[in-house]
């Protein structure tokens, strides 16, 4: 696809996602707020989608993982002790002429992008989003947002493995929000300052972590192409350089995604040593005492942007051919898995003979309702959202008991019997 081609795509995606209510700008009546954005209904549906999978598949699927959901403000301690106060910034630079600040590290060239005018010398800017806990504002009240969800699983280890008595190796889970003052967000959701990740830490002996790190790798793959739908040509692995990663890995590799907009991270896999429970705990807080152990596990981390999942998904999906935008979801993503159309909407039979039909579908999979305008329409208005099926109740219907099913990607279509629906969809859907 050419470059400008690439440009138009992110323009319709966004465009789509405010018209069907997947995103809005966030606080849009009040001219909106840098770059926050809000999940519509048909946003929060994937969204949770995105998540809901996850969980299945690294939880619950699991039998070495266990998930928590901590609190957004933590002590100010927990960054004092994780380096996120001390090392978590990212170079600013300021242009000498309209004064708009930059990430110097995502600049191509050395002048100012608006301005051309000439950058003054960069200074470290930590990220870390402060407020006020309780009435008084002052130095003892500041808190902050967590950058991470990670440092939660660090901080509530022992409290896990008391509660839950695992031995090495095994893993916490979490799906929650994070917040950066980021200098420069953009992209749509790409890069904003409130966030989502999905984050593992998984706890070994340090002697595994190589193996461990590997059985990440493939499954970071495997949950791109297998559940995501992504295409393993758009996926490029980025191993991060001596010098160039976080204060607290030893190895990380981002996985890049080719967006519209360019190559890039999509998500992150590090081998964080012993670092972090090494901070938070005075004594090794892991022991196995038949083994004779007592120990500071080392931590693998792969971690999931939930938004930039949502953002690859949805530029993977995108299609437009002859007449019709179609966002080819796979069928797990997809906000509704079936739609349920009454050929006329002024013939009484046909929509109750449709709600029924709905209402039963209804209590298994998320269902849509149509009954304005022409089939046709409603067809494309369904394609548009990836809605994968849509079923029409004619006046056959009332005589056979039977419906015609349309595929969303084929656009092929077949009678089904009203009876064997629900497996029939089950199987598609699968
Ligand atoms: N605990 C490790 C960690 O937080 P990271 O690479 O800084 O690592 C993990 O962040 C993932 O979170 C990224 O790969 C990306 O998917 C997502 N992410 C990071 N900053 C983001 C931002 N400003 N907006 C949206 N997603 C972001």
């Amino acid at each position: 696809m050419a470059k400008e081609e690439k440009s138009e795509l992110i323009d319709k995606i966004v465009s789509l996602c405010k018209r069907r209510g997947f995103i809005f700008p966030g606080s849009e009546i009040y001219g909106g707020l840098a770059n926050s954005w809000d999940y519509g209904p048909l946003g929060v549906e994937l969204k949770n989608n995105i998540k809901s999978a996850w969980w299945e598949r690294f939880v619950h699927q699991r039998d070495d993982m266990v998930g928590i959901d901590a609190a957004l403000i933590m002590n100010p301690k927990v960054w004092q002790a994780s380096g996120h106060l001390e090392n978590f910034s990212d170079p600013l630079v300021e242009c000498k002429k309209c004064h708009h600040r930059f990430r110097k590290d995502l600049l191509e060239k050395n002048i100012c992008p608006d301005c051309k005018g000439e950058l003054m010398e960069p200074k470290q800017f930590n990220l870390m989003l402060k407020t006020f806990l309780g009435p008084v504002e002052n130095d003892d009240s500041i808190v902050y947002f967590r950058p991470e969800t990670a440092q939660a699983m660090f901080v509530d280890f022992k409290n896990v493995l008391d509660t839950t008595r695992r031995k090495l190796p095994f893993g916490i889970g979490q799906i929650g929000k994070a917040f950066r003052n980021e200098i420069t967000p953009g992209n749509f959701i790409f890069r904003t300052r409130e966030f989502e990740q999905m984050e593992i830490e998984y706890f070994i002996k340090e002697e595994e972590w190589k193996n461990v790190f590997e059985m990440w790798r493939k499954e970071m793959w495997s949950w791109m192409t297998d559940v995501l739908g992504l295409q393993e040509k758009d996926i490029h692995e980025l191993d991060i350089p001596d010098g160039e990663r976080a204060h607290y890995s030893k190895k990380t590799i981002d996985f890049e995604y080719d967006f519209p907009f360019g190559r890039k991270e999509l998500y992150g896999l590090a081998y964080r040593t012993d670092f972090d429970l090494k901070n938070h705990f005075k004594e090794p807080p892991y022991e196995n005492v038949e083994a004779g152990e007592k120990l500071y596990p080392h931590v693998v981390e792969p971690t999931w942007g939930v938004d930039r999942s949502v953002l690859a998904v949805l530029c993977q999906a995108y299609s437009e051919e002859e007449e019709r935008i179609v966002l080819k979801l796979k069928p797990n993503l997809a906000p509704y898995k079936v739609a349920v159309f009454p050929l006329l909407k002024n013939k009484p039979e046909l929509v109750k003979k449709a709600q029924e039909v709905y209402h039963a579908l209804k209590k298994e999979f998320t269902v849509a309702f149509d009954e304005r305008g022409n089939i046709g329409k409603r067809y494309y208005s369904q394609d548009e959202i990836g809605t994968p099926f849509c079923i029409t109740v004619d006046f056959d219907t009332l005589e056979n008991d039977d419906v015609t099913v349309r595929d969303r990607d084929t656009m092929k279509q077949e009678r089904i019997k009203i009876k064997d629906l629900q497996i029939f969809l089950t199987n598609k859907l699968s």
